[in-house]
């Protein structure tokens, strides 16, 4: 059986000071590691304080971005030799946002997904179609390409470590959630694309996470579909008392 793995993602949220409540808050709240991965993926600056925050506690900390070479030339860019340095587990690769306003594509989303691995960071690669490729009936054919194109390179061993998300672009933030049903249909899509790249048992593994405006009220139903196994979750993650709701909803 899959574990099920719950990850906020602050996104660009958050002081220090805050930052370092919410965790010291949720710290004795968060469920046995043994039944549910419980992550934050908080803004670079707070990572290290974080780490050290979560140090006793199941949570495990995570970035939202970083570059695909160990390091280099590269001001203002953070290397996974650095987020593995200070104890970081997980990095989001590839979110929507990234996609779309800091030039990320398949292939440097490829690139970072093999090098996270190669840093013994477990990325949490996302995927997802907009309003106007689902309304085109192009769902499927983007969402099997941007699967394809990340995992390209990749062993089954990593396979079967890998978190994939599938985010529709058009439930970020709106308050509109797919239902049930279409994010199952969705996450069985990208299952199904690892079954045709792998095997069925690699396929099996793979941890397969829905994003888009979860919260307490329908994380429920979400996780009780067949090929759900985990949400990403941005603005319910923000306020301790709904993230841990959702921890609670998915242990
Ligand atoms: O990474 C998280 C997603 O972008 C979802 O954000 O829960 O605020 O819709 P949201």
């Amino acid at each position: 059986m899959r574990k099920p793995i719950i990850a906020g993602n602050w996104k660009m949220y958050k002081t220090a000071s805050q930052a370092k409540e919410f965790v010291e808050k949720v710290n004795g709240l968060v469920p046995d590691a043994e039944k549910l991965d419980s992550v934050i993926c908080a803004p670079a600056l707070y990572l290290t304080q974080l780490v050290d925050a979560a140090e006793n506690s199941a949570l495990k900390i995570g970035a939202q971005t970083m570059h695909d070479k160990g390091e280099g030339a590269f001001t203002g860019e953070i290397s996974p030799v650095q987020l593995a340095d200070i104890g970081v587990s997980y990095v989001i690769i590839g979110h929507s946002e990234r996609r779309q306003y800091f030039n990320e594509t398949d292939e440097t989303v490829n690139a970072k997904v093999k090098s996270a691995f190669s840093h013994q960071l477990t990325p949490i690669l996302c995927v997802g179609e907009t309003d106007e490729q689902r309304e085109a009936g192009q769902m499927e054919s983007i969402v099997e390409s941007q699967v394809e194109k990340a995992v390209e390179g990749l062993t089954d061993a990593q396979i079967a470590e890998l978190v994939i998300a599938y985010e529709p672009i058009w439930a970020i933030g709106t308050g509109k959630t797919a239902t049930a049903e279409d994010a199952n249909e969705a996450c069985g899509i990208v299952r199904k694309k690892i079954v045709s790249l792998y095997s069925d048992e690699t396929a099996e593994k793979v941890r397969i996470q829905y994003g888009g405006s979860v919260k307490p009220a329908n994380i429920q139903e979400l996780l009780s579909m067949e090929h759900i196994d985990g949400a990403l979750v941005g603005g319910a993650s923000l306020e301790t008392e709904s993230f841990v709701k959702l921890l609670e909803a998915g242990s």
